[in-house]
């Protein structure tokens, strides 16, 4: 099977960037890291990219704090293409992307976020899930639509939520099992077990190792 080509989009330290490239890397799923991209020149996680021999580029994001200048996801959507990008998977990046971005990668956008989703999309999730008193909390790996983490679930994990933790506890927690399902999912892609049915994602059976 030829390797799923994927570019990975980040803005900061990389630690899902550096779970997807050790898998990747260790040739335990069919996905290649063709090319990082940051908004943020000095993100850890280009280096990260870098000493693994993959190429990195930081493309300044233009003048918004939340989104892309319409220029800048032009330039996104032009080196994703020259690199030869069929999946993008955004890693901690903090930016929301517009249809002209989506429509360049139909259903081939995915993000990796820190709560169950549905329940608390957007920043700063964990103080919210505490505060909230939630006993589960997880990490949710989903296809991304023109909503603020809204898209079609592919993979979740749950972790409980103890009594003393505190945001970062929760976080550390979240994040083990973020390393997990995050190259899962792009398994999953990269083997094309995935079908779209309104909101649900359904997992094809695994003919591959039935056979
Ligand atoms: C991860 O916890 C990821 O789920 C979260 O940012 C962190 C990035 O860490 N993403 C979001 O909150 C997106 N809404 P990393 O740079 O070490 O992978």
């Amino acid at each position: 099977m030829s390797r799923l080509k994927v570019g990975v989009l980040v803005s900061g330290r990389g630690s899902n960037l550096g779970a997807i490239l050790d898998r990747s890397l260790a040739g335990d799923i069919d996905v290649e890291v063709a090319v990082v991209l940051s908004d943020v020149e000095d993100a850890a996680a280009l280096d990260r990219a870098r000493s693994a021999g993959v190429p990195a580029l930081h493309i300044p994001p233009g003048r918004f704090r939340t989104k892309l200048e319409p220029d800048a996801e032009r330039r996104y959507v032009e080196t994703l293409r020259e690199h030869g990008v069929e999946v993008v998977a955004l890693a901690g990046f903090m930016r929301i992307l517009h249809d002209e971005f989506l429509e360049a990668f139909p259903r081939a956008v995915v993000n990796i976020h820190p709560s169950l989703l549905p329940s608390f999309p957007g920043l700063d999730v964990q103080r919210k899930a505490i505060a909230h008193g939630v006993k589960w909390s997880g990490a949710t790996v989903h296809f991304v639509d023109t909503g603020v983490d809204s898209g079609p679930i592919i993979l979740q994990a749950a972790v409980p939520v103890l009594d003393e933790d505190t945001p970062e506890t929760l976080a550390a927690r979240i994040l083990i099992e973020e390393h997990r399902i995050y190259p899962e999912a792009l398994q999953l892609l990269a083997a094309r077990r995935l079908r779209v049915d309104g909101r649900r994602v359904l997992v094809d059976a695994d003919t591959e190792s039935d056979s």
